[in-house]
């Protein structure tokens, strides 16, 4: 078809449609070891951790694999030194300044790349107290890496809610609801699409975070069956 393209990734020929992305490419040609982060099947890709990154020949820089497009004669490389270095320090980096302890993926990676724990000890890691304020899940940011699913998820990829979205610059930007409202006085629906999507554990349901906790099963349940039927009048029989 004329609008199919063909390239080389790792020395294969693969032939996609135009617009394919390269990680879309890779995997058609049966190359599925390419590290993703922020990438989700299902979300809009914006990206942004960089993990994905491939070698292009003739491109100065490396190419974000999620969002790179084909085209005709490409050649890809996708685990060159140059890619496993760069792959190396972004792992470093978010180790440095996020607590990855729920990210069982993204600690595989650090593991994967030989990623140095202290490579960079005079990091300023991202504290934030565990925003607990709804029945159904708890926010602990010091965990987020701005990966942007979340935000994704509750907006035009999926339930069109507009809960949160994002406050701050730089190194302040985190994950918010607008005017840092609780969750319970957002248009959230609480539909648990962002809880699904986070990749490390900043998004949890309540329940699980309070068995994490130390709390009893009919602790947990107490603390998180809803108001009103916590306050539901009892019916006695014959009335
Ligand atoms: S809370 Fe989770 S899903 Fe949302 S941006 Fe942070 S890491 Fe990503
Ligand atoms: S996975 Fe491609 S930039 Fe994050």
């Amino acid at each position: 078809m004329s609008d199919d393209v063909t390239l080389t990734i790792d020395d294969i020929q693969v032939t996609v449609p135009a617009g394919t992305t390269l990680l879309k490419a890779a995997e058609q040609a049966g190359i599925d070891n390419i590290p993703t982060i922020c990438y989700h099947d299902y979300c809009t890709s914006n990206g942004l951790c960089r993990m994905c990154v491939v070698e292009v020949e003739g491109s100065r820089t490396l190419v974000p694999s999620c969002v790179g497009k084909v085209s005709a004669g490409m050649k890809v490389h996708t685990r060159t030194p140059r890619v496993e270095r760069s792959r190396r320090t972004i792992l470093e980096m978010l180790n440095s300044a996020v607590d990855l302890s729920d990210a069982p993926e993204i600690q595989e990676f650090m593991t994967e790349y030989a990623a140095d724990r202290e490579r960079l000890p005079g990091a300023r890691p991202r504290e934030h107290p565990v925003l607990d304020d709804n029945p159904m899940y708890v926010r602990d940011y010091s965990k987020c890496i701005l990966c942007w699913r979340c935000v994704q998820v509750c907006a035009e990829d999926a339930q069109y809610t507009y809960a949160i979205n994002f406050s701050g610059r730089g190194f302040q930007t985190q994950i918010d609801t607008f005017f840092q409202k609780p969750m319970l006085e957002t248009t959230c629906v609480f539909c648990g699409q962002c809880v699904a999507v986070c990749p490390t554990g900043a998004l949890k349901p309540k329940r699980q975070w309070l068995l994490e906790q130390g709390a009893s099963i009919d602790e947990v349940m107490d603390m998180t069956r809803s108001e009103r039927r916590r306050k539901k009048p009892r019916i006695e029989a014959g009335e």
